[in-house]
């Protein structure tokens, strides 16, 4: 069973508690983007919990697009150079775009997408990350809606894997890998 996982450390963050703070998120969306159908452009794979919840608390016609990104590196340490693995559909010229991250780190990949999404002509372009590290630079990076600030440790679940594992977990738990595995 996946629950019974020993790398599966402490709970960081609940699902009662990610729960609420996405409908919080969801509730302010739908105010400050009333009268407009924004484009929910999801960052794949981390943000697709984020994106699945959220989406559903906002009482808006949203539409959705996915954009995947890697960057080159090992699994657990972002490289430096980030290179487009699924660009999106839908032709952002004009549109609301709120772009939807699970986590943002060193801000490369944000960087990145940031850059290629303003290039397109939008409308409007916010970010919206369920979580950011403490260490992150969220006014440089323009970052407008944050779920929670955590510190560095390595953490998985909603969306957060270890090599593809993890991702399935309602909460936010810490990394423990353990020596003899
Ligand atoms: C994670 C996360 C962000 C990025 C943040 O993606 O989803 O896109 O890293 O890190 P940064 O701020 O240092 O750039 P990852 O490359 O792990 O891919 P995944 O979403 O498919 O797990």
């Amino acid at each position: 069973m996946l629950s019974a996982d020993p790398c599966i450390g402490e709970v960081l963050l609940s699902d009662e508690q990610i729960q609420a703070r996405v409908r919080e998120i969801g509730e302010q969306l739908t105010i400050e983007y009333a009268g407009r159908a924004p484009l929910m452009v999801c960052v794949l794979r981390g943000a697709y919990s984020f994106l699945t919840d959220l989406s559903r608390s906002i009482d808006l016609p949203v539409e959705i697009d996915f954009i995947a990104v890697s960057s080159y590196g090992s699994s657990t340490r972002t490289s430096g150079v980030v290179r487009l693995v699924k660009d999106l559909d839908v032709d952002l010229t004009g549109r609301d775009v709120i772009l939807i991250e699970d986590i943002v780190d060193t801000g490369l990949t944000l960087r990145y997408l940031r850059r290629s999404l303003e290039a397109r002509g939008p409308n409007s372009l916010e970010v919206c990350t369920l979580l950011a590290r403490e260490s992150a630079d969220l006014e440089g990076l323009g970052v407008k809606y944050v779920g929670f600030t955590i510190p560095g440790d390595f953490v998985i679940g909603y969306g957060l894997d270890v090599d593809e594992r993890y991702r399935n977990l309602r909460y936010l738990a810490s990394y423990e890998p353990q020596d003899d595995a």
